[in-house]
């Protein structure tokens, strides 16, 4: 299909393709306008992890099933991406997944057990390990996040553009070699050193089946994608250079072109250039950094998103506005700022405050 051109000379690149609704509203959202770094008329806002635990809601959804039921329940998962926005008030919607699904059809053995977290049952600790795994299709695999996806944008208001995303190739192996969570990366800084051809050999096989995910995510009617590289921050620059960001940057590259791409990494203060230089057209700050500096970092003609401490949002709602502003101060109404947290919403959150933020990044547009 031969994307439209409105009379003012705009390409509505978000007609293309899909089945989805087809509007210049979701073209000129403010998230997408900052995505391209145009101007809007307010700062865009929308939080990681904005549906989860912290909400009433989803709890009670979530004492029914199961979290990985939840997630393969395409009407359950579109439910709840669709409900935080409602609740909140956010420019954009997420849709409810994990980065984790992608390891199952690998045959790796995923399950999510209370209050451990992921945990993977047969860990990838050698070369003969990644030559066992088996290829994804997603068309076959995961076309209930397709689905998720597809519902969930029927039911989004046209305006509110929606957020695919998947995990970056070092954040998804190192789950797979880790078996679960890691404070120290031992093993998987092992199979980096000791045998990088494995080690790419995982790292390519990731990237093969994430392009795969996040452009059937598109397809199905996502607007956006986000890359989540929360682990990279344990290595240093050159470990990443070497051996991490030719990875990436394959997968930022086989994006399908006109969908923004958010990648996002966490404790990456020391080594901005080099996620900038793996790709994206937003670079994802966690709280740790200051925005305006790490912005001049990655350079101005990239959008940056960020960078709130979820822990601001445990406190009052003074206390809320008065950090909210401070980051808007930061970002001095320069068009390509995306409002979040620097991560996710923490599960003990009073919803309350997540409304307080969402509300006063609003409102300080209008006091600008
Ligand atoms: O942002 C959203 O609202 C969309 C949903 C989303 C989830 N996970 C749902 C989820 C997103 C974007 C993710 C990404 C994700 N998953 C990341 C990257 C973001 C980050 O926080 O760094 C990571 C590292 C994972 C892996 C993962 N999944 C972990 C470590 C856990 C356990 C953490 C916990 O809080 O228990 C999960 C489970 C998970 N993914 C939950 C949710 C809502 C909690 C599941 C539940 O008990 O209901």
């Amino acid at each position: 299909m031969i994307p439209k051109v409105d009379a003012d000379g705009t390409v509505e690149r978000d007609s293309v393709e899909g089945d989805h609704v087809k509007s210049g509203a979701l073209y000129n959202s403010p998230f997408l306008r900052a995505c391209r770094r145009e101007k809007a008329d307010y700062t865009p806002i929308w939080l990681m992890r904005q549906a989860g635990r912290y909400q009433r809601e989803y709890r009670e959804i979530r004492e029914k099933v199961s979290f990985l039921e939840l997630c393969k329940t395409p009407e359950l998962a579109a439910q709840v991406t669709v409900m935080a926005v409602d609740q909140l008030n956010v420019d954009a919607a997420i849709i409810f997944a994990d980065i984790l699904l992608i390891v199952e059809p690998m045959g790796v053995g995923l399950a999510f057990n209370k209050g451990e977290g992921p945990s993977i049952a047969r860990p990838v600790r050698s070369g003969r390990d990644v030559d066992q795994l088996k290829e994804v299709n997603v068309g076959e695999s995961l076309s209930f996040v397709f689905e998720a996806v597809r519902i969930a944008r029927r039911e989004l208001a046209p305006g509110v553009p929606l957020i695919g995303f998947c995990g970056a190739p070092f954040t998804v192996a190192s789950y797979m070699i880790e078996g679960g969570a890691s404070r120290e990366f031992a093993q998987t800084r092992s199979l980096m050193h000791d045998d990088p051809g494995a080690w790419n050999a995982l790292l390519e096989r990731i990237v093969r089946a994430s392009a795969d995910y996040l452009n059937g995510q598109i397809m199905a009617g996502a607007q956006a994608v986000q890359v989540f590289d929360s682990w990279v921050g344990c290595l240093d620059e050159q470990e990443y250079r070497r051996l991490v960001l030719p990875h990436t940057q394959a997968l930022i590259r086989a994006v399908s072109p006109g969908t923004p791409v958010i990648h996002f990494g966490v404790n990456t203060g020391s080594m901005l250039k080099a996620i900038r230089e793996a790709g994206g057209d937003v670079i994802g700050l966690d709280w740790r950094v200051n925005l305006a500096e790490a912005w001049e970092t990655v350079g101005y003609d990239v959008g940056v998103q960020g960078n709130l401490d979820p822990n601001v949002l445990l406190t009052s709602t003074d206390e809320i506005r008065r950090q909210a502003k401070i980051i808007l101060n930061q970002a001095a109404g320069r068009p390509g700022h995306i409002f979040n947290l620097g991560h996710g919403v923490l599960p003990n959150t009073p919803v309350e405050n997540a409304k307080a933020l969402v509300d006063a990044v609003h409102e300080y547009a209008v006091g600008r």
